[in-house]
């Protein structure tokens, strides 16, 4: 395989990440020390194999998508669209989001159904709107029938081809994504790097407007030594709720009753389901609604915003922030499961500009995009 700059940059840290080993591994300025599952730790050869299956289109019902489709190395591990494509061009529900530094992340996805990275990787696999294979026994032929993986497997995991099952494709790529931790952006060398001339005055008096008038640091917190920018909570911010009609509580009372048997292909293929959120795991009506806070490291790289995908800019973003919820002071809201942190904020046109001049500061040095231009 070719590594272009990304991958060899991804190379580089997971060696730095290697030498540093125990259960908890050393990380870039800004970040927090990494867990890693006892039972699954990091070697060289898993890491090796998880980059490979997280590039290798076979794993697909069209031999087209991988998980790289819709998490580009190019463009920080996300992939440009308000929703993704997956299998003959099927259209999911929900925005993408960069698995950089989802390794950080109690729970996976939007909604936290995925308890972990290992068994978040194997679901994608059977989703009929991303690879949309049959089974997992159509999982394990595919690994059965490529003598490299054979011998990879047996390496790795002591497996014999007759044991491989797709636990041990959730293993390895797991252990990859653990190497895609990004910190050391302008505002970590300033804020916690103490270099005055990191960060820009406009980026500097973002971060006091993100911390203070803003209240963005509620639930995207900075802490004294690192910030992940996430609470790992749920917050009903309104975005999307609208798409539930009139009556929401109607709505979950008629799911819970009918229950999908497979919340996975659910959310992503019915709009409505989607839009239930947290919801549709927990079963507590004080959820409807509610994503989980996304970190927000090289956010800049990774529009479009929101579980739907639905703005397109930072300005935006911080514009429906400021409003309480909504992009337009005349758009619906706010509604009654809303988060009471999100309410307006009376920002000023200055403020809101420095705010998204503190944003753009997120962005770590291998997701620069000028990295991309050649
Ligand atoms: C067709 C596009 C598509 C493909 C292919 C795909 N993903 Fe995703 N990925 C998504 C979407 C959309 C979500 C959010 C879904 C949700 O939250 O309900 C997501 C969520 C995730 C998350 C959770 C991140 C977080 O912040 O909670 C991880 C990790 C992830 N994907 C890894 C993978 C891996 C590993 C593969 C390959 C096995 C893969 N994805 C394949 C679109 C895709
Ligand atoms: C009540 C908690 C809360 C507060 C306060 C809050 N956020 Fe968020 N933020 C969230 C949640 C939850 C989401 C995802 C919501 C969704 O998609 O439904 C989000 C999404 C975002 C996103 C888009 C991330 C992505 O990957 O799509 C950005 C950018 C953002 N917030 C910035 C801010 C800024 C700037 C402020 C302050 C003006 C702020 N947030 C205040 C909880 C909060």
């Amino acid at each position: 395989m070719k590594f272009g700059p990304p991958l060899r940059g991804t190379a580089l840290l997971a060696l730095g990440l290697l030498l540093a080993c125990g259960h908890v591994l050393a990380t870039p300025l800004g970040l927090p020390p990494l867990p890693v599952p006892a039972d699954n730790p990091q070697t060289p050869a898993k890491i090796r194999l998880g980059e490979q299956l997280f590039h290798d289109t076979r794993f697909s019902s069209t031999g087209e998508i991988a998980c790289k489709n819709c998490h580009l190395d190019a463009i920080a591990f996300h992939d440009g669209r308000p929703v993704p494509r997956g299998v003959h061009m099927a259209r999911g529900t929900r925005n993408a989001p960069t698995v950089v530094n989802a390794a950080y992340f109690e729970l996976q996805f939007w909604d936290g159904r995925a308890r972990s990275l290992e068994q978040q990787a194997t679901q994608p696999l059977l989703n009929p709107v991303e690879h949309g294979l049959r089974d997992a026994a159509e999982v394990v032929r595919i690994l059965r029938s490529d003598p490299g993986y054979v011998e990879q497997i047996r390496a790795v995991f002591g497996a014999s081809a007759d044991a491989i099952t797709p636990a041990h494709f959730g293993r390895a790529v797991a252990a990859y994504e653990r190497t895609l931790i990004a910190g050391d952006s302008p505002f970590d060398r300033w804020y916690y790097g103490g270099d005055a001339k990191a960060l820009s005055a406009a980026a500097r008096r973002g971060f006091e407007v993100f911390t203070g008038a803003g209240h963005c640091a509620q639930c995207h917190p900075v802490g004294p030594t690192d910030a992940l920018f996430t609470d790992q909570r749920f917050h009903n911010v309104n975005a999307g709720f609208a798409r539930l009609g009139p009556a929401p509580e109607q709505l979950a009372r008629r799911y819970r009753d009918t229950r999908a048997s497979n919340l996975d292909h659910a959310v992503l293929s019915e709009l409505q389901i989607s839009e239930l959120g947290r919801y549709a795991v927990s079963d507590r009506l004080e959820d409807l609604g509610a994503f989980k806070t996304p970190g927000l490291r090289n956010i800049a790289r990774t529009a479009p915003y929101l579980h739907d995908g639905s703005l397109n800019t930072l300005e935006k973003v911080v514009r429906f922030f400021d409003n309480g919820g909504k992009l337009d002071p005349d758009d619906p809201g706010p509604n009654p499961f809303q988060s009471p942190l999100i309410r307006p904020l009376g920002l000023s046109e200055q403020q809101r500009s420095d705010l998204v001049a503190f944003l753009e500061s997120l962005t770590s040095p291998e997701y620069q995009p000028q990295r991309y231009r050649r």
